[in-house]
């Protein structure tokens, strides 16, 4: 059993993969990491963010088993993630590992941007989670301030929107919804409402 999560970044589909696994006893894998972990060993190492075929060697060495977001969790982390990712042998070997990953017993759950329609189309629950830019920027920013930090709204928007051109820009694997996927916008819905409606697409197909 696969259960597919894409969408945009801060959309929420992250803490609801987390607690679907939870509820299902799934293994689970946040497929953004694996593009953090591979951005972050090129910063480590000091070097280009911008030669695919050192990017390639540095995706095949990533562990899925040492993935961590506190320590991945950067803007610029981020922000190189999605830099790295438009390569497509740099995609070829993550994808190869999240497939490897997708196949665990008893049932796993995946987050990212092409879930569904590349990394596991055969998945039997495709869900793809969205909300408004503003709507996302804004959850970003009360983040930020919950946890003690000082944001810009203004910045994190900007920021929002930057990485959804580039995400749904690029030429290979575009974040897009799977034809088959449901669609569910979180804007005007609480996380608990997100995960109730995500249970009942999911209960039906088991
Ligand atoms: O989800 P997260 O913000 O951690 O992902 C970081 C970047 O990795 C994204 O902006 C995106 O460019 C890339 N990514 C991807 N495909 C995935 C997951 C993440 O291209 N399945």
């Amino acid at each position: 059993m696969i259960i597919a999560i894409d969408g945009p970044a801060a959309s929420g589909k992250g803490t609801l993969s987390r607690r679907l696994a939870e509820e299902y006893g799934f293994h689970h894998l946040d497929t953004g990491l694996t593009y953090r972990a591979t951005a972050k060993a090129l910063i480590d190492a000091g070097l280009p963010l911008d030669d695919e075929k050192v990017a390639e060697k540095v995706a095949k060495g990533v562990e899925l088993a040492g993935l961590d977001r506190d320590i991945l969790s950067s803007h610029e982390i981020g922000e190189a993630a999605s830099k790295i990712a438009v390569m497509p042998s740099v995609r070829r070997a993550l994808v190869e590992a999240q497939r490897d990953f997708s196949q665990r017993e008893p049932g796993t759950v995946l987050d990212g941007r092409d879930i569904g329609t590349v990394v596991c189309p055969n998945a039997q629950v495709k869900l793809y989670v969205t909300a408004s830019p503003e709507v996302r920027a804004r959850r970003r920013y009360d983040e930020i301030l919950a946890k003690g930090g000082m944001a810009d709204y203004a910045a994190i928007f900007a920021d929002v929107k930057k990485r959804d051109e580039r995400d749904m820009g690029r030429a290979d694997s575009p974040l897009k919804p799977a034809e088959d996927a449901y669609l569910l916008d979180t804007s005007e819905m609480s996380i608990e409402a997100a995960f109730q409606a995500a249970k009942v697409v999911i209960d039906a197909a088991l």
